[in-house]
């Protein structure tokens, strides 16, 4: 039996939305309370694992979920064994094993891997962490043990702690929260600090602003007592009008993460935030849920592990379960329906734009220059469709007019999004026939 992919896969948490939430949540409760229902669900299909970055436990969930519906399970466990190592190229691997399998697991160390792989095959892929972009199997099952915690999402408080610059996870959950409209309280370990245009992107796109909170724990933590707060416009704290930069009172839960120096990072002679039995006892974390990704590092003390707010082995648990919830939807639409991902453009690649300015980019490793995308309404920006990195547009012209303006321009601001035609100067504009429109 071959089932129908339908949906082109899941790559980032810009695919989901509050309503497939909802309902997928209440898929993996019936998942977790009847697993006797599904234990066929997946029979006679194909699910290929390739992990082409190190991973103990996302592969083996990812292959728990398939066995426990019933599916079988080709994998590439090791990076050295595939015929990446041989130079073949990401597309033409998707492409081969597409014609294997009815849905393809990816890990891989570059950025956008996954959104380039799903261009080349048929078949489903599901983002298993590609370089620091995206990792949206494990937001779900985050997400999955918030809800289980909190109920509500709105009006909660999450603080994430650690290397917000090369981690995937807080980056994939953050805009997954954003979206839920929970306030995070960012609290990075120094030179940590992921890049402003991300969180630009984010404030704009969710309707969020950024506001300074302060504590002492946070002093402790990342060095400096004031932090950064991401919040829903909609929401006014009362303290705000007595002090300029208010008191943190309570963190409805804390997302802690280790350093990945496999990707860069270093913090020289500095300390890398992380969590001690001590601090346990402050009254900011007095409710605090404590998650964790793992595998963890220093910044988590196995001397916490009984304490009832620390979440991260029950989340480890809920992996598999959550992500037979991800197989069924990409797969079985047929009987177990959820409401659609969002879907995310795949870009436009006919452009003079040159390489992606973000060296990880898996545009580089494939030798293509990499495709826009449009986003914004108010103000527009252009992002690489693989890796999200902002590219550096400053003219706009319009296929229709054959007019190039500048971007900032009201004429630029007319153009309809399927005329648009994005340039890096003026001259490269004219260069391809267009001409200046002021
Ligand atoms: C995370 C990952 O690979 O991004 N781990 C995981 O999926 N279990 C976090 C990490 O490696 O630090």
């Amino acid at each position: 039996m071959r089932l129908l992919p339908v949906m082109e896969g899941l790559h980032s948490s810009e695919a989901l939305n509050p309503s497939f939430l909802q309902a997928f949540f209440q898929r993996v409760e019936e998942l977790a309370a009847r697993p006797s229902d599904f234990e066929v669900a997946l029979r006679g299909v194909m699910i290929a694992t390739v992990f082409a970055e190190p991973s103990t436990r996302t592969r083996l969930s990812f292959e728990a979920a398939a066995h426990r519906l019933g599916a079988s399970v080709l994998t590439v466990a090791d990076a050295k064994s595939s015929s990446n190592a041989k130079g073949e190229s990401l597309a033409d691997m998707a492409k081969v094993i597409g014609g294997y399998a009815d849905l393809l697991v990816l890990r891989h160390a570059r950025d956008g891997a996954s959104r380039l792989a799903s261009q080349a095959t048929d078949v489903p892929i599901v983002n298993g962490g590609d370089g620091r972009l995206g990792h949206p199997t494990q937001t779900l099952l985050d997400l999955y043990t918030l809800h289980r915690a909190w109920g509500d999402f709105a009006g909660r408080t999450l603080g994430v702690m650690g290397d917000l610059r090369h981690g995937r996870t807080a980056r994939s959950l953050v805009w997954a929260l954003a979206m839920l409209q929970v306030r995070i309280v960012l609290l990075p370990g120094q030179g940590l600090d992921w890049e402003a245009s991300f969180e630009r992107r984010l404030l704009d796109r969710f309707d969020y602003r950024l506001r300074w909170g302060k504590h002492p724990l946070f002093g402790d933590w990342t060095g400096n007592q004031e932090a950064r707060i991401l919040e829903p416009k909609g929401l006014v704290q009362k303290s705000l009008f007595l002090e300029d930069v208010p008191e943190v009172d309570k963190l409805d839960a804390l997302y802690l993460t280790r350093m990945q120096v496999e990707r860069g990072a270093d913090i020289g002679q500095g300390s890398y935030p992380g969590i001690t039995p001590a601090q346990l006892q402050n009254p900011l974390l007095a409710t605090c849920k404590l998650l964790h990704p793992l595998p963890r590092l220093a910044e988590l003390p196995p001397s916490i592990d009984d304490d009832p707010r620390a979440c991260y082995f029950e989340q480890a648990r809920l992996g598999p379960v959550v992500r037979q919830a991800v197989f069924l939807a990409m797969l079985r639409q047929d009987r177990w329906p959820l409401p659609p991902l969002t879907p995310v453009p795949t870009g436009n690649a006919d452009h003079r734009l040159g390489p992606c300015p973000n060296a990880n980019c898996v545009s580089h490793e494939e030798g293509l220059s990499a495709p826009w995308r449009l986003i914004g309404s108010k103000r527009r920006s252009f992002l690489c469709a693989f890796c999200d990195t902002l590219l550096q547009v400053e003219y706009a012209g319009c296929r229709s007019t054959n007019k190039v303006h500048a971007l900032s321009s009201a004429a630029a601001h007319r153009i309809r999004p399927e005329n648009l035609q994005p340039f890096l100067s003026r001259q490269d504009a004219e260069r391809a026939g267009y001409q200046w429109g002021g």
